[in-house]
């Protein structure tokens, strides 16, 4: 294919526009591990492999765009927060980040549990042999329906969301005849952020039962009366993409201070308590997200000096990582359409996919990394846009990002850390087709979420 250099766009950090970058990085080519799955790299030829393929031939083969799923970095970091918490815990793996039937095997042999948030989420951990007590259920409004399906599947426990739901888990648990375990989530009043820690308008959500004002200690007091629930513990859920402990550190001590009123008030000291996921993980070079280990070991140390200060004996903690999981795992694979220099502003650089492959730019503002893939390039860093092919100017998914100056179509982009939250918020806008995930792994790849086609979308289209 030729390729004919454009016109040139801005260079010169003194003409660049406003924006989130940083200055161009010294190396266009440079694939920063932090961002990059583990067996990511560039053979001689400049090519991107993953799992020791290439990025051209994956391109070839699978098309793009395409989300590529490194299975052998995803096992390592399930396995890693497996052995960080040991025995004594319990890894629960957020399905809603990314959920397949390979994935929930792939769990289930590195010895995780699974969270799943809907019937759906169910219906595919269970389809794909996840034992049912390995499996926690979440849900602000779970049906009646899920709730008998979750019972009647026999999941480990179901995390009571309101006071409706306490009632109604209990009932149907009882109509089944059997006993579900349940923990109750609460809103300690605290919302982590990344790197603020914000103590306001906390309990202004619609998750969990507030423990300000008693709420929790009486949700609490009526599960203990009904018998169709065995209540097992509390449920703490403080945010997304935390890198600062502080959070977790006031939600365990508000959780720990719950146990004890439990204790002081029923007799009942509760063997378990989960403080949810949110962990970080880097999607620019400028993240530096905690390894497993040294998060085990801040939330367990948290938790047992709490319990100690209480006269409380520790529960069983567990947690439940979804991105920090899954999400640096994968890379979406895109090919260049159309190079557009617009002067003294940037150049937008339109790929095949979009916001229906990754919202999250759109959604949160959120800031991904991108590189040229498919060679190596010693051109001029040019500041660009990179947009998806959508009717919508907001259809953006890498804001700010410096690329190439000889980039052209048919060249491949990736963007990395798309293993969380982007197929699994995957949407049809516009009738674009959601790509396939292929797992990848020792000079394999194969589809384990085939790529949809019209066909699919016609086939629910029954008017
Ligand atoms: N546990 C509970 C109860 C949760 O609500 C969540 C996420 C998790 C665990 C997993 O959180 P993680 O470790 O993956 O951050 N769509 C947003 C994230 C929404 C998260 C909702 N709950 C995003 O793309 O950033």
């Amino acid at each position: 294919m030729s390729r004919s250099a454009h016109p040139a766009g801005p260079r010169h950090a003194d003409v660049l526009p406003e924006g989130h970058y940083s200055a161009p990085p010294s190396d266009l080519n440079a694939l920063d591990p932090k961002v990059w799955s583990q067996t990511v790299t560039r053979n001689e030829d400049g090519v991107l492999t993953v799992g020791g393929i290439d990025a051209k031939r994956l391109a070839e083969e699978f098309g793009t765009p395409a989300y590529f799923l490194d299975e052998d970095d995803f096992r390592a970091r399930a396995r890693a927060w497996r052995t960080a918490f040991g025995d004594d815990a319990d890894v629960f793996y957020a399905g809603k980040a990314f959920l397949s039937r390979a994935v929930v095997r792939w769990l289930h042999e590195e010895g995780l549990n699974l969270d799943v948030c809907s019937g759906g989420e169910l219906a595919t951990a269970l389809a794909a042999g996840m034992p049912a007590e390995r499996i926690a259920f979440h849900g602000n409004n779970k049906s009646v329906g899920e709730i008998r399906r979750a019972v009647e599947a026999g999941v480990g426990r179901i995390v009571l969301d309101s006071f409706q739901e306490i009632v109604r888990v209990a009932h149907i648990a009882q109509e089944l005849g059997t006993r579900q375990r349940v923990q109750i989530r609460i809103t300690v009043g605290v919302e982590a952020h990344t790197h603020e820690f914000i103590a306001t308008a906390h309990e202004d959500q619609k998750f969990g039962i507030p423990l300000a004002g008693g709420q929790a200690a009486e949700a609490v007091r009526r599960a203990l009366r009904l018998d169709g629930i065995e209540l097992i513990g509390i449920h703490s859920h403080i945010g997304s993409q935390i890198f600062d402990m502080s959070g977790f550190e006031v939600a365990a001590h508000r959780v720990v201070g719950l146990l004890k009123e439990i204790r002081d008030e029923h007799g009942v000291e509760l063997p378990e308590i989960d403080l949810g996921g949110g962990l970080g993980i880097a999607y620019t070079s400028d993240d530096d997200p905690r390894e497993p280990h040294e998060i085990a070991k801040a939330l367990t140390e948290i938790v047992t000096r709490e319990c100690e200060a209480a006269r409380l004996r520790t529960p069983r903690i567990s947690v439940e990582p979804g991105r920090a999981i899954v999400g640096p795992t994968a890379f979406t694979l895109y090919e260049v359409g159309t190079v557009k220099p617009l002067d003294g502003l940037r150049t937008y650089v339109s790929v095949d996919g979009g916001m229906s492959d990754n919202i999250r730019t759109a959604l949160y503002d959120a800031e991904y990394s991108v590189s040229l893939v498919s060679r190596s390039s010693d051109a001029e860093p040019v500041l660009c846009r990179v947009v998806g092919k959508h009717c919508e100017s907001g259809d953006i998914v890498v804001k700010d990002a410096f690329l190439p100056g000889d980039l052209a179509p048919g060249d491949l982009l990736a963007v990395p850390a798309t293993g969380a939250y982007c197929r699994s918020m995957a949407s049809n806008y516009n009738h674009v087709l959601r790509p396939p995930v292929v797992a990848v792994r020792g000079g394999e790849a194969r589809v384990i979420v085939r790529r949809e086609t019209e066909e699919d979308l016609l086939r629910l289209d029954v008017g």
